[in-house]
Formats: structure tokens, sequence, C-alpha cells
């Protein structure tokens, strides 16, 4: 199997929490990427303005167009708040539709909350309309985030810590597989 190096992935947490679970799961999956892949951490998610469709957008939406473009591969943590996915996360998400930035992307999504099963669910259903490219192997549902995390804030939960190495590990073999469809 021939991949081009580095491979570039985006990773995005839906939160913009202090101590966000979501980052202790990004900071975590970080650990399992294999040599050769870089892997960048979106932070813009609270700087982009509101969804307005414009033909003329601002630079911040530019740049979240500009990095999902550059990256191999995205992965994206998210909590549910309110049963539903957070509004910062759908808004970012929103502005990719017209520009597509998602089609045939490589993606793994991990939605980490109390329960979790309404935003994963939103959120499969989201990344279905932008046709990204995800298998049942890079989507995962960690209900009790917190209660797989020490005092520390860091996710030291075995079988969590396994299930997300699966993940990544399977991101990495879409990102791979595709490279070598494209060649
Ligand atoms: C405003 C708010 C609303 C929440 N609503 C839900 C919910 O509807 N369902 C759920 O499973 N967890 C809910 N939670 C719990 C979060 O999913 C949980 O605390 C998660 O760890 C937050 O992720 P973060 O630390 O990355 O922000 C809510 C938390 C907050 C702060």
């Amino acid at each position: 199997m021939k991949t081009r190096q580095p491979i570039n992935i985006l990773a995005i947490s839906g939160s913009l929490r202090a101590n966000s679970s979501n980052n202790a799961v990004i900071n975590a999956a970080l650990n399992y990427f294999p040599p050769g892949v870089k892997v960048s951490i979106y932070e813009g998610l609270g700087s982009l303005p509101h969804f307005n469709d414009s033909k003329d957008p601002a630079t911040e939406v530019t740049d979240l167009r500009n990095q999902l473009r550059m990256a191999d591969g995205i992965l994206i943590c998210s909590p549910e708040y309110a049963f539903g996915v957070p509004g910062s996360l759908k808004n970012a998400l929103d502005w990719t539709v017209s520009s597509g930035e998602f089609v045939n992307k490589p993606l793994a999504l991990i939605t980490a909350a109390t329960g979790g099963q309404n935003a994963h669910a939103a959120l499969l259903l989201i990344f279905t309309a932008l046709s990204a490219n995800l298998t049942r192997d890079t989507t995962l549902l960690v209900p009790f985030i917190r209660s797989k995390m020490n005092s520390a804030g860091v996710v030291d939960n075995p079988g969590t810590l396994n299930d997300i190495k699966n993940v990544v590990l399977a991101l990495y073999s879409l990102i791979c597989n595709k490279e070598n469809e494209d060649q």
C-alpha cells in the first residue's frame, strides 16, 4: 500500500468549554496516529460568523474551508448539548454545505457526552448530507465520558482508549485506501 507522506489530519472539537472532555478525547487520539501523520487542531470554531450564505464570506470562513480542503482526513469530537449538536459546530458545518469540503473526505466522528445518542445520530445524518466518507469503524459514541477521565482531565479508561485507538486506525486505513484509489 503506497501512501503520500505526510498525511494531514484536521481535528475539530465541537466544544468551546474550558476543560472540555472532547478536547481530552482529541488529546487521547493524538497518541494513536501512526508516524508520518501530522494532526492540526482547528482553533477557529468560536470566531466563525453565524452562517448567512454570503458569496463573499469572512476570512474566518475561508480559513475553515481551506483547512478542511488541505486535510487528508478529519477527526471530529463533539459533545451533546440540549439533546442536539452544539450550535457552534453546526454553524461551522453549515458553512461547508455549498462549498463541499466534506464531499468524499475521510472522516472520523466521536461523540463524547453524558449520553450523546441524539447528537451522534444527528451528526451522522449531517455527514450523510455532506457526503463525507465515513464508515461504522470510524464512528464512536462514548457515553458517560466524564467517568472515563481522571481528575487531571485525561481519558484513562482502558476500554475507551482502545475504542479511540480503533477509530484512529480505521480513519488512517480509510485515507490510505482512498489515496490508492486516487492514484
Ligand atoms: C449546556 C449543556 C447541555 C448538555 N446537554 C446534554 C444532553 O442533552 N445530552 C447529553 O448526553 N449530555 C449533555 N450535556 C453533558 C455533556 O455532554 C457532557 O458534560 C460532555 O462531557 C461535555 O463535553 P465538553 O466537556 O467537551 O463540552 C450537557 C452539558 C452542557 C454544558
